[in-house]
């Protein structure tokens, strides 16, 4: 076995308060605080091997050779990694995905949680999980999340401060919640989050509105799930679901995610509240709706949203782990 080499096991994550827009453009900070959900078995493993015969980077993406910004993304995650451990060999990464790329769940947070942990590992550096979640952050914001399992905050970004990282607010068994995922389309999104909350910045006249309610939104959905309020969390985490859409419609050109099977998808949460099961529904940038719910109600969610209209399947997660690596 090679000396450089590391596999990392990165779970997938769900926004309860949102993150839409950045304080620093460069730095890629976050210009609202965040709170996410871990989600198992929504996994990216990731293997890097750093290897003195390449002559190049060699990055594959569920079985095909990334290109263009994907591959940049992850070579640029690699040199910042090769700078901090003085290692100058090009490394070979293979990477794959559980869950259907195209299931509405941001691949994009596993895969550089899980690309960051691997590649610091294979160079033999211990683990960090404070700069690795700022890297992942780099990355992609949502990323840095996917460092810890349970629930994980990561605050607003300082403009400058390189440091901006997550932290877990919540173990992964202190409450035993799931997310349903009702897929609502298959395909890529049309535009991609980092475009479109640029665009919410400088053209939607709600921005600042959604910049100044969220720390409050953040706040109520911390408090919910520190004392395991279904309920708090529900509630807070739908208005900041529509006040970031709020803002992206508002955006010029507007960017509308929403699909009929959303707003079909919207409407059985809302019927199964009325039937007394308490179920909140969340959004990104994409169709797809996410329920979350207590575990004993989460099959007859699933039920309810697999037989919604122009729904496709279903997929159920629960609080997953921290990554995980495999030396
Ligand atoms: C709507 O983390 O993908 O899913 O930092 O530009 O890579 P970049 O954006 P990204 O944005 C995720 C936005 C979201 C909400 C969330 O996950 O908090």
């Amino acid at each position: 076995m090679s000396q450089y080499k590391a596999t990392a096991l990165a779970r997938a994550n769900i926004a309860l308060s949102k993150y839409w827009g950045k304080s620093d453009v460069a730095l890629n900070l976050p210009a609202v605080p965040s709170i996410s959900i871990t989600l198992e078995p929504m996994r990216t493993e990731t293997t890097v091997e750093f290897d003195a015969g390449l002559t190049q980077d060699e990055v594959e993406l569920n079985g095909k050779p990334a290109e263009g910004k994907a591959r940049t993304r992850a070579i640029k995650v690699l040199d910042q990694v090769r700078a901090i451990a003085r290692l100058d060999l090009k490394a070979r990464v293979v990477s794959s995905n559980n869950f259907p790329t195209a299931s509405g769940l941001a691949s994009s947070a596993s895969g550089f949680a899980a690309l960051v942990g691997a590649s610091w590992s294979a160079t033999g550096m211990e683990r960090d999980n404070e700069r690795w979640s700022a890297m992942s952050r780099q990355a992609s914001a949502s990323a840095a999340r996917s460092i810890y399992g349970g629930f994980v905050e990561l605050p607003r970004g300082i403009p400058g401060d390189a440091s901006n990282a997550a932290k877990q607010i919540a173990k992964p068994d202190h409450w035993d919640v799931r997310v349903v995922v009702a897929v609502a389309n298959e395909g890529a999104k049309d535009v991609g989050s980092t475009e479109g909350m640029t665009l919410s910045e400088q053209t939607s006249p709600y921005y600042r509105s959604w910049v100044d309610c969220s720390d409050a939104l953040a706040a109520e959905v911390r408090e919910g799930i520190l004392t395991r309020n279904l309920t708090k969390v529900g509630e807070a985490m739908e208005q900041s679901t529509l006040a970031m859409h709020a803002c992206m419609m508002a955006s010029r050109p507007g960017l509308i995610y929403f699909q009929p099977a959303t707003l079909a998808a919207l409407a059985t949460v809302k019927r199964l509240r009325k039937e007394g099961i308490e179920v909140y529904a969340t959004m990104d940038a994409g169709p797809h709706v996410k329920a979350l719910c207590n575990s004993a109600d989460a099959g007859r969610v699933a039920t309810a949203l697999a037989d919604t209209q122009m729904v496709l399947r279903t997929l159920t997660a629960q609080p997953g782990p921290d990554l995980e690596i495999r030396k």
